[in-house]
């Protein structure tokens, strides 16, 4: 196990307007690793955050950075480098200007300042770019900026807020490879915030996934796909369709069919119980099994795959299917059947 770099410990936001922000968060960070906070709009995940970066102060519980408490140490002397979704680039500077700021903050010996910042701008590819000014790099190049002078006076933690959000989507892919590489090539200890569940799966060690001010998961990225807590994390990280019914001891039973599953903690045959089945899990008219009847409603095609919306249940539920090119689309107002394995039918009690 390596150090611990960060300990929330039962912390709790209350800004007085209704409702909690944050609510009786608790996680540890161990050095050198990359954990994002995934949640949606309102979540808490900003709030979370600023505690950590030490701007906001909690109105209940402990934050330490390297068993520091945040607030001992004053805001311009932390080790702590962040990445904003607005970058707040010093706009009338070059990148090399920019990324030697935090340098002279610091008072970091100016014979020693070049260098660095040459150093840095090569890690996040833009050597050579330094004597550009902000408003003559494009919106990838300026966020590259941003990271070299989040990282250039080597913070012992790195804070990112969605600082992906607006760029466009294959920008965006890029950069979280990037934001990956260059992670594992400092080692420095990361927490990104995001609402993007693709970004949190491809670029993290762990996931916390939020909502409404709680934390409803916190696991790495396979076990939190494969297995998820709740059905809130199962509706939030891939697509997933409901299905509501009464505990079996082997699974459920569901519009007069038993079907197998994977109860999710401890649930008691005859109790009421919604499971969640990913779109990407769902097979069409398997050749045995018990299958869910339905029809057609809907039949998208999204290029590597296709999408069926099929009635059943009295659900939508969403399949994909790959391989577009092999199969003979089904009709819409067509009848299927729908079937999955045992193991992918999450069981959770009903709330
Ligand atoms: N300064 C503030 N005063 C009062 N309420 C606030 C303040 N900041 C945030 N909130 C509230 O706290 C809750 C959590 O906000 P927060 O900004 O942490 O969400 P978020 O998960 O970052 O959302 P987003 O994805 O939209 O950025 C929201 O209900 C928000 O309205
Ligand atoms: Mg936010």
């Amino acid at each position: 196990m390596n150090e611990l770099a960060v300990r929330v410990h039962k912390v709790s936001m209350d800004f007085g307007t209704g409702g909690m922000a944050v609510r009786d968060a608790s996680f540890d960070l161990e050095t050198g690793r990359f954990l994002t906070i995934l949640g949606p709009s309102g979540s808490g995940k900003t709030t979370l955050l600023r505690m950590i970066a030490g701007f906001l102060r909690p109105t209940s519980g402990a934050i330490t950075i390297h068993g520091q408490p945040v607030e001992a140490v004053e805001p311009h002397r932390r080790a702590v480098g962040m990445v904003f979704q607005k970058l707040a680039l010093f706009p009338h500077m070059t990148a090399a200007e920019n990324v030697a700021f935090p340098l002279k903050m610091r008072r970091f010996d100016p014979r020693t300042i070049p260098a660095r910042v040459e150093r840095y701008l090569d890690l996040v590819r833009l050597g050579g770019f330094g004597g550009r000014r902000i408003h003559e790099l494009s919106g990838g190049q300026q966020q590259r900026v941003a990271i070299a002078r989040a990282l250039v006076f080597e913070p012992e933690l790195l804070l990112l807020d969605e600082p992906l959000a607006a760029l466009d989507r294959k920008l965006r892919e890029e950069m979280q490879l990037e934001f990956r590489r260059i992670q594992k090539e400092l080692g420095v200890t990361t927490i990104n915030v995001t609402h993007d569940q693709r970004e949190a799966l491809v670029v993290s060690d762990d996931i916390i996934v939020m909502d409404g001010g709680e934390i409803q998961q916190h696991a790495q990225p396979v076990t939190m796909y494969r297995e998820p807590a709740n059905p809130f994390v199962a509706g939030f990280i891939g697509v997933s369709t409901f299905l509501d019914g009464v505990a079996t001891a082997e699974g459920m039973e569901a519009e007069g069919r038993a079907f197998a599953g994977r109860h999710i903690g401890a649930i008691a045959p005859g109790a009421p119980v919604r499971a969640a089945i990913r779109a990407e899990q769902i097979l069409l008219d398997p050749p045995s099994g018990p299958t869910l009847p339905g029809t057609v409603s809907d039949v998208i095609f999204e290029g590597e795959r296709l999408l069926y919306v099929v009635s059943a249940a009295g659900r939508a539920f969403q399949v994909y299917h790959h391989d577009p090119e092999g199969h003979a689309p089904r009709a819409i107002g067509a009848p299927v059947s729908l079937g999955w394995a045992p193991r992918d039918l999450h069981i959770f009690k009903s709330r």
